[in-house]
């Protein structure tokens, strides 16, 4: 398996609190990890460090190889657009655009593929999330799941190597999370690696690995293996997550 991202003694702190420390961990390309630990635990903040959203004290981001933790800004940037696609809790389209212009934004400015490219990429990502019917409609006018789908393709329309999530289904009812999710799981299975923070035990069970972290220090991790839509076990994955949340103190 080849390593997509390589995390090494990975430290951050906020002026004089430390909020990660000793992190160390490789992601394999096509995984899906979940990142679960209780509030304040440093989640959001290793997501952010290891996606160049933010940077580490100290210690190593390995993208393919490469040290993206010491790249600067405009470099960071690019691979950031390039690269990675990120999904928050709450979608961060652009007002007074369309949901289909919000998608193909990032796609021009890339400046990677062609018009041509980024128009089809579109449509097949919004044909794949369910969305075409309100592809010209203005983000204000279209519900919170279509609002998340359209994060979405956004966030793959320049087919990046990695998906990062932070709380993506957090603002979500339990019907429409699990829609998100299916779409998620065919993102993943389609190739692309995935990485969410989630607190929602449901969630975390359809990755194929999960890490607890705790007051920022990684505590323990679950293997799941591939989650399979059909699955009749889907309920023992749930349980055997379950005991092991519990096993956390979670
Ligand atoms: N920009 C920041 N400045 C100062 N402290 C921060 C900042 N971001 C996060 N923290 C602190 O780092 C700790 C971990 O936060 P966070 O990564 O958001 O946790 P989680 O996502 O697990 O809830 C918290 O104590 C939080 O207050
Ligand atoms: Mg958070």
């Amino acid at each position: 398996m080849k390593t997509i991202l390589d995390v090494r003694n990975l430290y951050k702190s906020f002026k004089d609190t430390k909020v990660l420390s000793d992190i160390n961990f490789k992601v394999y390309e096509g995984e899906f990890i979940a990142i679960m630990g209780q509030s304040g635990s440093g989640k959001s903040t290793l997501l952010y460090s290891i996606s160049g959203m933010d940077r580490p004290n100290s210690g190593n981001v390995l993208l393919y190889g490469q040290d993206i933790s010491s790249l600067d800004d405009e470099k960071m940037s690019e691979v950031r657009l390039k690269q990675m696609g990120f999904i928050f809790q709450h979608s961060y389209l652009l007002k007074n655009l369309s949901i289909r212009d919000n998608i193909v934004l990032p796609g021009f400015k890339s400046g990677t593929l062609s018009r041509e490219q980024v128009n089809q990429n579109a449509d097949a990502l919004m044909v794949k999330t369910g969305i075409v019917s309100v592809a010209d409609h203005d983000i204000k006018n279209v519900s919170g799941g279509q609002l998340q789908r359209a994060s979405i393709c956004r966030a793959l329309i320049n087919q990046p190597d990695i998906l990062f999530g932070d709380e993506p289904t957090g603002s979500l009812n339990s019907s429409t999370t699990k829609e998100v999710m299916d779409i998620i799981n065919n993102v993943n299975r389609e190739g692309t690696t995935v990485i969410i923070v989630t607190h929602d035990a449901k969630v975390a069970a359809r990755a194929d690995r999960v890490i607890f972290l705790m007051d920022g220090n990684i505590h323990d991790e679950l293997n799941l293996g591939k989650y399979d839509r059909g699955e009749k076990k889907k309920s023992s994955r749930e349980e055997r997550l379950s005991e092991w949340l519990e096993k956390q103190g979670f």
